[in-house]
């Protein structure tokens, strides 16, 4: 499996997931500014991976501060982690790396600027390497709940591609065929971007693992048809209370996952639970360029000039949602008390 995103010397490097599956690209980043670009303009996107790259993105800024004055220095990294926090509005887990990477400086008060610069770049190494290795975790939980010979329903792509390796929901997924179950995966293509069919069926048809392409509006037909045993997806952001942002869609999934007995589950490192936001109500929800509806892969889809909307993501409450998988196990109702307890454990 390619890596998501990786260093080249000096350079963040990442896999163009704008091009795939009909380009395997890479885009060079050697300023921060390149990797905030990047992140906006989804060459990398899914929460963990924003993660990531902004880590690394900010241990690139750093490394290019000429000033040797530590005052200084700090006052630029500020800066650019500043812009870095402007990259997308509704992936915790961007604020968090970018907390994470700033915690470095408040722990060495006493570092100069050569030795903070070391000390950032072996943080932002420790995230990439912990998030495979969290995911890894959250597979092992989360494979559990998912019955042999069962097929499941996933949507966006909490992949490969949207971490540093193996996945969220798909590898709750890769956990479950590594234990010799037999699983077959329903993808939804994911309007408007596509992620579903460009990158979910792309990294599970470069896997082996079986899967099958729909449109976001069979699922429920499917469900009611008794075509699905189970769902899991990822999320951009948990509340405290286990309300969940995700990829515009996932709603109305878990609401005819409801009606129809499906359990619905959500995969997710801990990273992306936030506990200051007490509800899925405070979430902010990232309103796209109109353009990703009107036009599909370059070509105009609607008349010109047509008015459109374009949320990407939407808050699915938490009496939808059976379980949480993290890496310290699956979070059940009471979801306040559960993910808390979770968080502190973790800390
Ligand atoms: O807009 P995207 O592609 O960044 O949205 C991605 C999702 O909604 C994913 O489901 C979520 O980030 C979890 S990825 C492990």
């Amino acid at each position: 499996m390619v890596p998501t995103i990786t260093w080249q010397d000096d350079y963040v490097v990442m896999i163009d997931q704008r091009k795939l599956p009909f380009k395997e690209s890479y885009v060079v980043c050697k300023t921060p500014a390149q990797v905030v670009s990047a992140i906006s303009k989804m060459v990398i996107r899914g929460a963990p991976a924003i993660g990531v790259a902004a880590a690394m993105g900010l241990s690139l800024g750093a490394s290019r501060i000429k000033s040797q004055n530590r005052s200084t220095f700090e006052r630029q990294f500020l800066r650019i982690c500043q812009q870095m926090a402007r990259a997308r509005p509704t992936a915790s887990n961007l604020f968090w790396a970018i907390q994470s990477m700033q915690e470095v400086l408040k722990q060495h008060p006493k570092a100069g600027v050569a030795e903070l610069k070391d000390l950032l770049r072996k943080k932002a190494d420790e995230l990439l390497a912990a998030d495979q290795a969290i995911n890894r975790a959250i597979g092992l939980n989360g494979q559990i709940v998912i019955p042999d010979g069962a097929t499941v329903l996933t949507h966006c792509n909490a992949g490969a591609l949207a971490t540093a390796g193996y996945g969220t929901a798909l590898g709750v997924v890769r956990a479950a065929c590594e234990a010799g179950k037999k699983i077959q995966v329903l993808a939804d293509e994911t309007r408007p971007f596509l992620q579903g069919s460009r990158l979910t069926a792309w990294e599970l048809q470069q896997d082996n693992i079986p899967v099958t392409l729909i449109t976001d509006s069979m699922a429920g037909y499917l469900m009611s048809k008794g075509r699905v045993q189970l769902i899991v997806v990822g999320a951009d952001r948990v509340a405290a209370n286990g309300d969940v942002a995700n990829k515009i869609g996932t709603y109305s999934l878990a609401v005819l996952a409801k009606e129809n007995k499906v359990p619905f589950y959500v995969a997710a490192p801990l990273s992306t639970v936030d506990l200051s936001v007490p509800t899925g109500e405070e979430i902010p929800i990232e309103e796209r360029d109109p353009k990703e509806v009107t036009h599909s892969l370059g070509k105009a889809i609607a008349p010109t000039g047509v008015a459109a909307w374009n949320p990407a993501f939407d808050v699915t409450p938490n009496r939808f949602i059976k379980g949480i998988i993290t890496e310290k196990g699956i979070a059940r109702e009471p979801y306040k008390k559960t993910l808390r307890a979770m968080k502190e454990e973790n800390a």
